[in-house]
Parts: C-alpha cells; structure tokens; sequence
C-alpha cells in the first residue's frame, strides 16, 4: 500500500472495511476487553429476555400452524462475545419448561467471520449445558460471501433448500459492521460517493485499529446513473429516495440485504429476522444527512440503515415491525417478517408489542445510563428493583456491590433474602467474558457480610478454586468464619492457618486460631 497518499475507493471498496475484519479476526474474543468494543446494549440480559420471548412467540406460531416435528434454526449473524446467545438460550429454555407446551424442536447457531470467536464459544463453559442437549452449535461465517453453513458441533451441512420451517435470523449490531455502499441525492440526481483516504505515516506497520483511527477520510460525488436504470436490484428505494431526499448522504446496505437473500435460500418457508443497532428505518432520519462518521472503539461503527431493508422486503411481502409509538434513542429494534401470512404470526407480533414497543431494550439502556449517573442516591429497594428489570445482569452487580454493602446495616430481613436470590439467579445466567472478573468472590464477601455462611463458602471456595495462585488472606479468614459457623472445625483450622501464613500477625485470624484450638467459642 503506497503511503501518505490520498487514493480514491468506493466507499464499500475502501480498506477501512478490510482493516475492520482484520481487527475482527485478529482481535477474537478480546475485541471486547474493557469494552473496547461496546456489548452490554446488545447484549445484556434484558434484550435477551425479549429476544427469548419474541422466539417462543415464533415457535408457538409455529405449533398452531401444526408445524412441530421439524427443527426450528435460530441463525445469530456477528454473535461476537456470545453473550447474547447465551442469555438468549438460557431465557428460552425457562419459558419452554415453564409453559410445558407443544413446540417445535429448536437449535441456536451462533455464527461470525472471526473463527477466532467460534474456536473460544464452543470450549465456554457456560455455553457446554446446550451443547449437550443439541441446543447449540456453531459456525464460522462470512455474511460477504458465504452460502452454506457449515455446523461444527453436528458436522452438518445447512445448504440452500435444506430447512423445512422458517429460518429465524438474530443480527445485533451487525448490518453497520459490514460493507455498505454510500449514495448522495442531490438535485434529483444520484451520485456514488466516493472516499479518498489519506493513509498515515508508516501505515503498514499499524495495527488494524490504529490503522482505522489515523487514516482521514474525505468524500468525492461522481454522478451513478447505475443505481437510477431499472436493472439495478434496489431500483424501487433508491427511486423514492430521488424523489423525496435532497442534499442527503445515505448509507446503503447491499452486502446486509444481498446476505439476507443468500439466508433466505436455505429455507422452503422463508425468515423472520430480529435485529438491533444504532440504525434508522424511517426515511426523514436520511435526510440531510451528513457524511458519515465513523465511530472508533477499535473497530469502527456506523449508523445502520434499515430502511432499504424494511422497504425491500415489505414490497415483497413482508410484515417489518418497528417501535411505531415512539423513537428510538440509542438501539433500534425490527423484526421482519418475511413469511407467508405474516399476520397468522400472532405470538410472534404479541411479544414484539409487550417487550419491544410498549417498554424495549432501548428504554431500558436509557434507564440504566441514567442509573449510572445516580446509584449512590438510591435506597436498596430501588436498586433491587432495578437490578431485577434488568434480568439479574451481572454488570449492575459488580457496579455496585461495594454500595450494596455499605446499605446493608439498614437493610430489612426481606431485602437481604432479595439480595440472596438475586445473587443466585445471576450466577446462574452468568456469562463470564474472556477478560476475567471474580463475581464469586464479590457474592461471596456481601453474603459472608449478611451473615449467610452456607452461601457465602460455596461462593468464596468457587473464587479460590478459580484462582488457586491469588488467594487473599481475607478471603481465607472470611472462609474460616463461614466453616467455623457450620460446624466444621476441620476446614476452618486448615483455612485459618492458610490466612495466617500469607499475614501472620492478623489478630482476629489469630484469635480465631487460638478459640479453634482451644475449643472455645470464638464470637
Ligand atoms: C459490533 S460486533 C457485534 C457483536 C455482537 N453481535 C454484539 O451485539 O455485541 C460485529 C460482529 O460482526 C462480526 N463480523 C464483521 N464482519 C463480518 C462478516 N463479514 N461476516 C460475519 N460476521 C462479521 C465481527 O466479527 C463481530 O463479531
């Protein structure tokens, strides 16, 4: 690549996108670490649960249309970290066991271009359980180019024609990922817009995500009478927008609707596609619209375009739902309906009415951030409250544990036994992330503090066991107490002399050491 030079690109050609899959590939899971790239919006429990609603929605539709002997495939495109998935498949199977109703037999594919996130999803732990049930499998796949699955847990094939029922397609934060073209409307007229980038200094040398942050970008318009002639696939939108736009940069997504017609082929009976991003489906947000900028958290993001994708496929067909009542502030999320009778798909339509529109993911992120701002002027009962909208999540625990405690000598019986539960729940639906973070421990210590030593052990002793090398002295201390309050005076010895090696003149270690030995009541 010749350097310190401007070079001209169609915007869907230019390198950025080929350093953004660089970074992808290269990075694997640790794209996300310190939430480089940003996940919790999309990803945390809460838009789970009405993801997980939404699908059992699907499936019961499914059932009353008689269809249950077939498998249902849940197809998550870019599924990143795998948070999503998890949450999603863990949400599922609650509201299957809970109705213990006849539905259709499903499995969820997780999918990416990074085969980096693939190889680390199928040894996750937590995702194990579902693989064992044949709930679960993945494989690596490129939403540019790709046809056919490849399944890495069945050693199974899904190729165009092979699925019986409706595909289900799960994209978050996805369709601005991936290359897009970018028109310009000016004059009646349609215009390529195309990008020089001007490259850094020694810009080979550059990781992908420095690379992405030096390089400027500036944008030319030749006129592309291409996309005006009838011939060109996506006529019908970019002729509305002719007619409606003026002086107006808009973001076109052919590769996202080319890899949603490539998807559609591996199905008989068509798709319904859930999505969420920092997208925008209504005409009048293209309007006037600048340039784009790219957003850079390592990789870079965009505002989505869901327009053309909704436009498409409603023309042929397709029912596309998107929050009516009000707008989007943050993420936005559609689901699509390309199905015979979409309306026949009244439970599906339901669940996007009570989790998405009436109260979604996006007024919940509102409301988290504006939590954020506030937790220290919150009394424990609202912070229990809240930490139950947001489905148990694990990220408002570890926000505010050291808070929770310092509450605590005012607490109510009630709401310590809340607290207990809620640290339950979010341990079991707990995804832990490649940067590591010792929840146990945190859960360990405000139970150990609640005086609820039989929790309070298992929690510590899953802590130490995770990290046989960084035992703390208080943790050993903390573990002596819970064992010594159940009566098992064995262990407590052996962790109160552990405590004391690593802080030999701890004086309640050391009192406890001498009641223990002494056979005497030590509080
Ligand atoms: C912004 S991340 C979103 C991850 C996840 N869906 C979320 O909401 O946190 C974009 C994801 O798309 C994947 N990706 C990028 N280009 C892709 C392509 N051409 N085909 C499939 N996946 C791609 C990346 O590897 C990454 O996991």
């Amino acid at each position: 690549m010749a350097e310190n030079k401007q070079q001209r690109f169609r915007f869907s050609e230019a390198p950025i996108w080929d350093l953004q899959r660089a970074y992808y590939e290269e990075e694997g899971m640790k794209a996300w670490n310190n939430d480089q790239v940003p996940q919790y919006i999309t990803s945390n429990p809460m838009i789970a649960t009405a993801y997980a609603e939404m699908i059992f929605g699907f499936l019961q539709d499914l059932s009353v249309k008689g269809s249950i002997s077939e498998p249902v495939t849940i197809l998550e495109l870019g599924a990143g970290a795998g948070r999503l998935a998890f949450h999603v498949l863990h949400k599922l199977c609650e509201l299957r066991d809970y109705a213990g109703i006849v539905l259709p037999p499903f499995r969820y594919v997780m999918t990416d271009l990074a085969l980096k996130n693939v190889t680390a999803w199928a040894s996750h732990p937590a995702l194990q359980s579902f693989i064992q049930q044949g709930l679960l499998d993945f494989a690596r796949f490129d939403a540019v180019h790709d046809t056919k699955l490849n399944l890495v847990v069945s050693e199974t094939t899904i190729q165009p024609g092979d699925l019986k029922q409706p595909l289900l397609i799960v994209a978050n934060y996805f369709f601005d990922s991936i290359p897009q073209e970018l028109i310009y409307v000016g004059d009646g007229k349609i215009y390529e817009c195309d990008v020089l980038v001007e490259f850094p200094e020694n810009f080979n040398q550059l990781k992908p995500s420095e690379a992405l942050e030096k390089m400027t970008l500036n944008y030319e318009y030749r006129l592309a009478p291409e996309y005006e002639a009838e011939t060109y696939p996506y006529y019908d939108v970019v002729a509305l927008y002719q007619q409606e736009l003026e002086d107006s940069h808009i973001l076109f997504p052919t590769v996202g609707l080319r890899c949603l017609e490539r998807l559609s082929q591996l199905s008989r009976s068509g798709f319904l596609l859930i999505t969420a991003d920092k997208g925008d489906h209504r005409m009048e947000n293209w309007k006037f619209a600048d340039p784009p900028r790219l957003i850079h958290h390592g990789s870079f993001s965009l505002t989505a375009n869901y327009h053309p994708i909704q436009h498409m496929f409603e023309q042929r067909g397709a029912l596309a739902l998107f929050t009516t009542s009000h707008h989007y502030r943050d993420i936005n999320v559609g689901c699509i309906f390309m199905l015979e009778t979409p309306m026949n798909y009244a439970n599906t339509r339901l669940a996007y009415r009570r989790f998405i529109e009436r109260f979604g993911p996006d007024d919940f992120f509102s409301m988290k951030e504006w939590v954020d701002q506030r937790i220290e002027t919150m009394g424990l009962q609202h912070i229990l409250v809240f930490w139950r909208l947001g489905g148990y999540d694990a990220e408002l625990f570890i926000q505010c544990t050291k808070f929770i405690s310092s509450l605590l000598p005012e607490a109510s019986d009630e709401e310590m036994l809340d607290i207990q539960s809620g640290i339950h729940i979010m341990w079991s639906s707990y995804y832990a992330m490649e940067q590591r973070y010792d929840l146990a421990l945190d859960a360990g210590l405000l139970l150990f503090e609640m005086d609820m030593y039989e929790d309070a052990k298992w929690f510590l002793e899953t802590s130490i066991h995770a990290d046989e090398d960084e035992s703390v002295s208080t943790v050993l201390y903390c573990l002596a107490v819970c064992n010594y309050e159940l009566g098992f005076e064995e262990a407590a010895l052996k962790y109160i002399r552990e405590a004391l090696v690593l802080e030999p003149e701890d004086e309640e270690a050391l009192a406890l050491l001498k009641a223990l030995s002494e056979g005497e009541q030590a509080f």
